[in-house]
C-alpha cells in the first residue's frame, strides 16, 4: 500500500503534525519497531499476527475446505474479528459463491437467510477462536437445525475453525468435521491472514498464495522509520493528529468493493486503541456515497476529524453513453472511472482547501495481492500506534466482559458481570 501524509502536515491542515514533530516522533517510532520485531521473533501473543504471512499454510486450508469446494453458497457463523476480515476479503473479490456472513443473532434476519438459500448446496464456515461466543454457538446451532430440517447432512458441509480446546473444538471432535486451528498467539481482529478469514476465501476460489504474498511483501517494508514504512507512516500520522485533538478517523474508501474493509478497520482500530481513556473513534463512509451525506460534517463541521482515503489506483471501467442533451453533454465524453476519479479528487482538494488533515492511503487495484498487503499494513499500522499509545493493543478486557455477562444473564456462568447488569438494570 502507499500511504500521502501530506494533506496532514500543520503548513496545510489544521489539526495538522508539522515535519518536525514527525522527525522528533520517529525516534519513538524506533523504538517501537525494536519492540514490534522482538515480539515477532519471540512469537509474543498478538505480534505473533505480524507472521502469518510466513505461518499460514494455503495447502492446509485448500485441504480443509476440498469437500464442500463446490458450494453455491458459503455461509460463515462468526462475529467480530472471526467474520470481518473473511468478510472484506470475500466482498471485495468475485467469485461464483454466494457470501452470507451470519454474525448479528436478529431472528428476523436470521431466519430470511436460512430460508432462502439452497442448504443442500450450501457450506457452513463456523468461526470462533474462543469456541464460547454466544452469538456464534446460538447461530450455529439454529443452522444446524435448518439443515437437519431441510434433510440435509450438515456434517457433511461444515468446517470448524477455532481453538485447541472449547465447546466448538468439542463439538468438531465429536462429529468429526473438518477442522483448523486458530493460531496461537493471534487475537480475532489481528487473524484475517490466518484461516480465519482464508477458509472463505479458499471456498470462493481466491488465490491465497496471492493474498500471503501481498502481505509479506509489505512486511517487508517494516523498517524502525515512518519516513521509509508506509504503514508505520500511516500508524504515527494518525496517532500525532489524535494528540493534536483528531479523535474521530473516518475511513472513506473510494470502491463499492472495499466498503467492508472499513468496517473491519473501525473493528481492529476501535478495539485494539480504545483502552485507559485513550484512542481515535474510527468512523465509516464510503466515497462517492458520503459526499451527498457526512462530507458536509468533515469539511464544516468541529475541527476533530481526520479522514482516511483508500482508493485503487485501477479498476474496470464503463463508458457514460452520449446524450444530445446539452448540459449533460460531458457526462458523455466520460466513463463512470473517470467521474469516480474526479469525484475522489474533489473531495480530496476540498478537504484540502478548508485546512481539514486527510491521509490517501492506495493500492493497486483491488486484487488478493493488493488486499493482502492493504490488511497487513492496517494491521501493522495499528500495532505501532498501539506501541505509541502505550496501551495494550492485543487485549479487549470490554468486549470480553460484556460477552461474559450476555452468557451469565442466560444462566450460561460467570455472574460477577451478569450480576452487574442485572443491578443497573433495575436502577432505571
Ligand atoms: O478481536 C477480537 O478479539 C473479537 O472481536 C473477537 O474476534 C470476537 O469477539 C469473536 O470472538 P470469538 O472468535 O472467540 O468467537
Amino acid at each position: 500500500m502507499h500511504v500521502d501524509i501530506g494533506n496532514a502536515l500543520a503548513s496545510v491542515a489544521s489539526p495538522g503534525v508539522s515535519r518536525e514533530s514527525l522527525e522528533r516522533l520517529d525516534d519513538q517510532v524506533a523504538d517501537a519497531h525494536e519492540r514490534i520485531e522482538r515480539g515477532m521473533a519471540n512469537a509474543d501473543h498478538g505480534y505473533e499476527s505480524l507472521n502469518l504471512p510466513q505461518r499460514t499454510d494455503p495447502d492446509e486450508i485448500r485441504a480443509a475446505v476440498e469437500p464442500v469446494a463446490d458450494a453455491e453458497a458459503l455461509l460463515t457463523v462468526g462475529i467480530g474479528g472471526s467474520s470481518l476480515g473473511a468478510a472484506t476479503i470475500a466482498n471485495a473479490l468475485d467469485s461464483d459463491t454466494e457470501t452470507v456472513f451470519l454474525d448479528n443473532v436478529d431472528p428476523e434476519w436470521v431466519t430470511a437467510h436460512l430460508d432462502r438459500l439452497p442448504l443442500e448446496n450450501t457450506a457452513i464456515n463456523v468461526v470462533s477462536r474462543s469456541g464460547t461466543t454466544a452469538e456464534t454457538l446460538a447461530n450455529f446451532l439454529i443452522v444446524r437445525e435448518a439443515f437437519e430440517s431441510a434433510g440435509v447432512d450438515w456434517t457433511e458441509r461444515t468446517i470448524v475453525t477455532t481453538g485447541e480446546s472449547g465447546p466448538l473444538r468439542d463439538l468438531a471432535t465429536r462429529h468429526d468435521l473438518p477442522s483448523l486451528k486458530v493460531p496461537d498467539g493471534v487475537p480475532g481482529r489481528f487473524s484475517a491472514l490466518s484461516a480465519v478469514g482464508l477458509v472463505a476465501a479458499a471456498v470462493c476460489g481466491h488465490d491465497l498464495e496471492a493474498l500471503l504474498e501481498g502481505a509479506a511483501a509489505e512486511a517487508e517494508t517494516l523498517t524502525g522509520s515512518l519516513f521509509e514504512c508506509p504503514a508505520y507512516a500511516y500508524g504515527a500520522t494518525t496517532y500525532a493528529l489524535d494528540q493534536r485533538g483528531a479523535g474521530t478517523n473516518a475511513v472513506m474508501p473510494y470502491a463499492e468493493s472495499l466498503e467492508t474493509s472499513a468496517e473491519w478497520f473501525a473493528q481492529l482500530w476501535a478495539e485494539s486503541l480504545g483502552k485507559d481513556d485513550l484512542g481515535q473513534t474510527p468512523a465509516r463512509a464510503l466515497g462517492v456515497t458520503d459526499q451527498h451525506s457526512q462530507l458536509q460534517l468533515y469539511r464544516a463541521g468541529p475541527r476533530d476529524k481526520l479522514v482516511t482515503f483508500v482508493t485503487p489506483r485501477e479498476g474496470p471501467d464503463r463508458p457514460i453513453p452520449e446524450t444530445d442533451v446539452e448540459d449533460l453533454a460531458y457526462l458523455g465524453d466520460a466513463t463512470l472511472g473517470e467521474l469516480l476519479d474526479a469525484e475522489f479528487e474533489a473531495t480530496e482538494a476540498s478537504l484540502a482547501a478548508a485546512r481539514r488533515p486527510n491521509v490517501r492511503v492506495e493500492i493497486e487495484r483491488v486484487d488478493e495481492y493488493e488486499l493482502g498487503g492493504l490488511l497487513y499494513g492496517m494491521e501493522a499500522a495499528c500495532v505501532l500506534a498501539g506501541e505509541l499509545y502505550g496501551v495494550n493493543t492485543f487485549e479487549q478486557p470490554a468486549v470480553e466482559w460484556a460477552k461474559k455477562a450476555t452468557r451469565g444473564l442466560l444462566g450460561g456462568g460467570e455472574f460477577e458481570e451478569a450480576e452487574a447488569v442485572a443491578e443497573k438494570t433495575e436502577l432505571r
